[in-house]
């Protein structure tokens, strides 16, 4: 997976959600606000769960996030992308 196809994902999930929220500018904690109403209840440390997640770079990071939370409590594509960035950031 390139450094390309992540940045496609970001830019994407970006508009997607600006989309989905036309008056309301993305706020850096947008990420912790998704995964706290999706995951905390369940994951009470979004550092351990990010640390799992060994793959090697980033972007394969960020498709390996993609393809289990889209069947594990984050099937909104807009909230997942929020939630995977938030991941990434928790490292
Ligand atoms: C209703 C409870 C529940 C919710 C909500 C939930 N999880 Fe989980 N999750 C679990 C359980 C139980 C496991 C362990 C069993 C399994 O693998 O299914 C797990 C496993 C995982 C794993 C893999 C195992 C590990 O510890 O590495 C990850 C990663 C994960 N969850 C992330 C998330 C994220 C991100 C969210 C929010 C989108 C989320 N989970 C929401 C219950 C939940």
């Amino acid at each position: 997976m390139s450094r390309a196809f992540f940045m496609r994902f970001l830019l994407a999930a970006s508009v997607l959600s600006a989309a989905a929220l036309p008056a309301t500018p993305a706020r850096a904690d947008d990420g912790a606000d998704a995964f706290r109403a999706a995951c905390q209840g369940c994951h009470a440390n979004p550092a351990r769960l990010a640390r799992r997640n060994s793959a090697a770079t980033a972007a394969s990071r960020a498709a390996r996030w993609d393809a289990m939370l889209r069947t594990h409590h984050a099937s909104d594509p807009v909230q997942r992308a929020l939630i995977v960035d938030f991941l990434e950031r928790s490292r």
